[in-house]
């Protein structure tokens, strides 16, 4: 029987996990979070499957060590290849909700014809997204394009800014994307840089699909319809990363206020 009292947990290799905790708890004021980021081994993008995996298994026992109600994994590289193994792990101590599942629900369900993705290097390699989006509806015309220069740039703090312009406008203008109606942000990273891949699309009308949002809807339906809600009313947040860097702790900081619960807790592989 899981606890509706306990915390979320939640978890990404740096600070793209903290826009979806951010659309969370928009949905959901009153929930406890507990923040993993990984800093010690981004960016996930560019590891192996099997070292995705092993951080994301170490993690995921802390999370349920610590009781978390309900896991989410905050991180579309760590989504594709390691939900099994945490939903495996969890049982029935915690829920495990993946961030490709809720998004690929919702491309269906808006009915878009030709749809892209960026993603990481790790995420555009399983072909996740397409398999998922075609098994459910083979008729989409989906394309899928790596852009691995975009969470290090984000995670360093380069965005909205000349660089960032730069980088997005080399990936973006690739010809596979002409004709799409949609694009979807494939790595928790990119709600960051949403206003710059609308601004690069502005004469077009292409739903850029920021994931982090879908993600805080699709948790507080399962937390509502399995009457998960934590009771109390706003809630406490805990922040534990792998490494501390300056430039986590300033987007916890941005995010969460000045208070912010930051604690460093190594985790390693053997
Ligand atoms: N934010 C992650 C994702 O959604 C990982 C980015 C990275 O560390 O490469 O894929």
């Amino acid at each position: 029987m899981i606890d509706s009292e306990k915390s979320i947990g939640i978890f990404d290799s740096g600070i793209g996990g903290l826009t979806v905790a951010n659309a969370v708890l928009r949905e959901l004021p009153n929930e406890n979070l507990i923040y993993f980021g990984d800093t010690a081994h981004l960016p996930y993008g560019d590891k192996s499957p099997e070292t995705i995996q092993f951080f994301s298994k170490t993690i995921g026992e802390f999370l349920l060590f610590k009781d978390c109600k309900l896991i989410i994994i905050a991180c579309n590289t760590a989504s594709s290849v390691a939900y099994e193994l945490l939903q495996e792990m969890a049982i029935d101590k915690a829920i495990v909700v993946d961030v490709i599942n809720p998004v690929v629900d919702y491309t269906i369900n808006k009915g878009f014809k030709k749809v892209g993705i960026i993603g990481t290097q790790g995420t555009i390699n399983t072909g996740a997204y397409q398999k998922k989006i075609n098994e459910k509806n083979p008729n989409i015309d989906v394309v899928s394009l790596a852009t691995p220069l975009l969470a290090p740039m984000i995670e360093s703090g380069f965005s909205n800014g000349q660089i960032s312009k730069l980088v997005i406008e080399e990936y973006l203008k690739n010809p596979m994307f002409i004709g799409i109606d949609a694009l979807i942000l494939g790595c928790t990273h990119y709600p960051l840089i949403k206003k710059e891949v609308e601004e690069f699309f502005h004469n077009n009308k292409i739903e850029i699909l920021a994931t982090n949002e879908i993600i805080g809807q699709h948790v507080k339906k399962i937390i509502e319809e399995k009457n998960l809600n934590r009771k109390g009313s706003g809630g406490k947040h805990k922040f534990y990363v792998s490494d501390y860097t300056e430039n986590f702790a300033k987007a916890t900081k941005l995010f969460y206020g000045e208070s912010v619960d930051l604690v460093k807790l190594q985790i390693t592989k053997e």
